[in-house]
């Protein structure tokens, strides 16, 4: 640190200095754990590596969820060497991307890409230009680096349902051992469960903090759900639970601290950061290396056994089409030669979220002390108190709201959120602080708001694309997600408002007087407020992105005409080349993606592995 080396100025003395002495004791106290905060973060950091060899065994594309999984696993036994290659930079030790309670400050920084949409023709109404800001990591870790850290599989259900169409060996009883793998289950509650395992290298703890989660698990006993293991019970999600995050000794467990740490400093593995890959080499029909430029250079380097991209549901495609993977018709427009005529980009799917905001009569949200002084200090000195908890996330629900046969999962997930949605970066533009947006005495008095997060459906029937701008990688691509274009996705937006009715007129959320504020948009003038059309209105122009794109190198068998990648996620019709991170799912989970995620890299990783043996 630094000396204040100002000769002291010429101050009048003080009568009586000591009156005033004990203010500084909190700011020392501060000051002296922010130090030792700091050399605490530092000590555990990522080798990162400028040496580059001409040809690896493997060379990864982008250290996000499943990169850095890959890079670990890859290399694990020690006989054969890994490029891992990521364009963003290394992000470890710093407090935003680090404790768990700033998780909502991570988007819209250094180590987001800070996509945009097209301008949505049936979503986003509320919005300027009708335009989806869609945040995705890039650091190492990924969007593991940045995301809001539930920990949440999926169920039986889905996995079930992409084996049937044609991803042979992903059924439910399959992934789970994956699932396990990976998993330090940190909470006491459920250690001995089947469903989770407690030493593998990427801690999950249990949260639930306030009195809004007891409300809210006690609001579902009243209505009938059982409150279990969302992660458990034979993948039955559905009921309530308190939520499972990514976190681990007040630390982000993000695939970069998890993975990351304790493989980089094998001397097979390079770690080159900073790196945009802008395209994959082919001989014939077989990958032989990756270009890239790093600090305004380009490298090539050569693959001996594999190229494996996992740059993302919109990374992975893009580098794809970039090197000639990918519709014919696109890639004759940009006049880039082609490799292989497969549907890259289509499919695309995500889950929307509408925020519903609940105002009760008490303080008994998070919004007052989260990000107080004693809450900071506790962290600082102890890594322990409401910022080591995934910023005020603490239960979550799943609902089949419609019973019918090919119901395979549950269609609606809540999510709560104990705090006041101002605190949320990604609606600082929504503005809800303002009562413009509110109905009058909506805020009055004592009260306080707290937000559950309708997402709906799970499995979206609206499907859209991702396409390429031009044939500049550093271009951005054409991001389509025809958000509630399907008339089913609305109506299963209803149902899950209609159920939220319900369990906000429990005897459990009442004991707080529990309603919830009425948005107000001048495009929406129903008489009725509460009519089926009233709530479409809003949805249409509140819900947004649950930051969940996948499936846009879908999975599938070698004869499915929409699929680009088989079941163990090799590129169809190319030898060499394969595909690990959400773009390959069959259709997106019903649930949250980033566990799913790594599910997929423990298991594209022992796939691997075997098929060299
Ligand atoms: C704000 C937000 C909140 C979220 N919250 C949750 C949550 O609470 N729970 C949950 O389960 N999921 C959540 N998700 C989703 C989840 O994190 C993602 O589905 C998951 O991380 C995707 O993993 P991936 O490996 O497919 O891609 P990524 O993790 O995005 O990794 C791709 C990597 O490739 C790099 N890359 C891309 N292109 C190139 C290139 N050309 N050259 C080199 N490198 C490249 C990128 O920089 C990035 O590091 C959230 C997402 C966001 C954005
Ligand atoms: C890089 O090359 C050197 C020299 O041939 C070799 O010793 C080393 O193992 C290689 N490292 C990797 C990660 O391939
Ligand atoms: C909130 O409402 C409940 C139920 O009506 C009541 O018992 C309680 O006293 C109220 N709290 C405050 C602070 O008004």
């Amino acid at each position: 640190m630094k000396k204040n080396s100002k000769p002291p100025k010429n101050e009048k003395p003080r009568s009586q200095p000591w009156n005033n002495a004990w203010k500084a004791v909190p700011i020392l106290i501060l000051a002296l754990s922010v130090i030792i905060h700091y050399y605490l973060l530092k000590e555990d950091n990522i080798h990162i590596t400028t040496q580059l060899n001409a040809t690896y065994d493997f060379v990864i594309v982008g250290a996000g969820s499943a990169g850095c999984v890959l890079a670990n696993r890859l290399t694990e036994n020690g006989q054969f060497s890994v490029l891992l290659l990521e364009a963003g930079g290394n992000d470890m030790g710093n407090y935003i991307y680090d404790i768990p309670g700033y998780t909502d400050k991570a988007v819209r920084t250094h180590a987001d890409w800070g996509y945009h949409t097209e301008p949505q023709k049936h979503a986003y109404k509320a919005y300027k230009k009708e335009i989806s800001f869609w945040p995705r990591g890039r650091t190492l870790g990924g969007t593991s680096t940045i995301n809001s850290l539930v920990y949440h599989r999926g169920g039986r259900g889905d996995y079930d349902k992409w084996a049937e169409l044609g991803a042979k060996g992903w059924d439910y009883d399959s992934v789970l051992p994956y699932f396990l793998k990976s998993e330090s289950f940190q909470s006491p509650s459920f250690r001995d469960s089947k469903y989770h395992n407690t030493n593998g290298p990427l801690k999950i703890t249990e949260t639930a903090f306030t009195r809004v989660a007891d409300i809210f698990l006690n609001g579902g006993k009243e209505l009938g759900y059982k409150i279990h293991d969302c992660n458990g019970n034979d993948g039955d999600q559905e009921g309530f639970c308190r939520l499972q995050t990514f976190t681990g000794d007040g630390l982000r467990s993000s695939t970069a601290r998890s993975f990351l740490i304790p493989a980089s400093k094998r001397e097979n593995l390079h770690i080159s950061i900073n790196s945009h890959a802008t395209k994959i080499h082919f001989e014939g029909k077989s990958a032989t290396g990756v270009s890239f430029v790093r600090g305004g250079l380009k490298f090539t380097v050569n693959a001996r056994k594999e190229v494996i991209i996992s740059s993302g549901a919109v990374g992975s495609p893009q580098l794809l089409m970039l090197s000639g993977v990918g519709p014919k018709k696109d890639m004759d427009k940009l006049k880039i030669p082609l490799v292989a005529d497969l549907p890259v980009g289509k499919n695309l799917q995500d889950h929307m979220m509408f925020p519903a905001m609940i105002h009760v009569n008490e303080s008994i949200s998070g919004s007052d002390w989260v990000y107080g002084f004693w809450s900071q200090l506790k962290y600082s000195l102890f890594r322990s108190g409401p910022l080591s908890f995934a910023g005020m996330r603490e239960a979550a629900a799943y609902f089949r709201t419609e019973r019918s046969a090919s119901d395979i999962s549950p269609d609606v997930q809540y999510q709560l959120h104990s705090i006041d949605i101002k605190y949320e970066k990604r609606f600082s533009f929504l503005d809800f602080s303002k009562p413009k947006a509110m109905t009058e005495g909506d805020i009055k008095g004592n009260g306080q708001l707290f937000t559950i997060g309708i997402m709906a459906p799970q499995h979206p029937k609206s499907v859209g694309e991702i396409r390429l701008r031009s044939a500049d990688p550093f271009d951005y691509p054409i991001i389509d997600p025809h958000y509630l274009e399907d008339p089913y996705d609305m109506g299963c937006f209803i149902r899950g408002i209609r159920k939220l009715q319900d369990l906000v007129a429990t005897k459990s959320f009442q004991s707080v007087q529990a309603r919830i504020v009425q948005i107000k948009h001048e495009d929406c003038q129903s008489k009725d407020q509460d009519a089926d059309k009233h709530w479409e209105c809003l949805v249409r122009h509140y819900a947004l992105t649950n930051y969940h794109p996948t499936s846009t190198c879908k999975m599938g068998a070698r004869d499915d005409k929409t699929a680009v990648v088989d079941p163990d996620l090799r590129v169809i019709g190319i030898k060499g080349l394969r595909v690990v991170d959400a773009s390959i799912m069959p259709f997106v989970t019903a649930a949250n993606t980033n566990a799913p995620v790594i599910m997929i890299a423990e298991k594209a990783a022992d796939a691997i592995l075997n098929a060299i043996k």
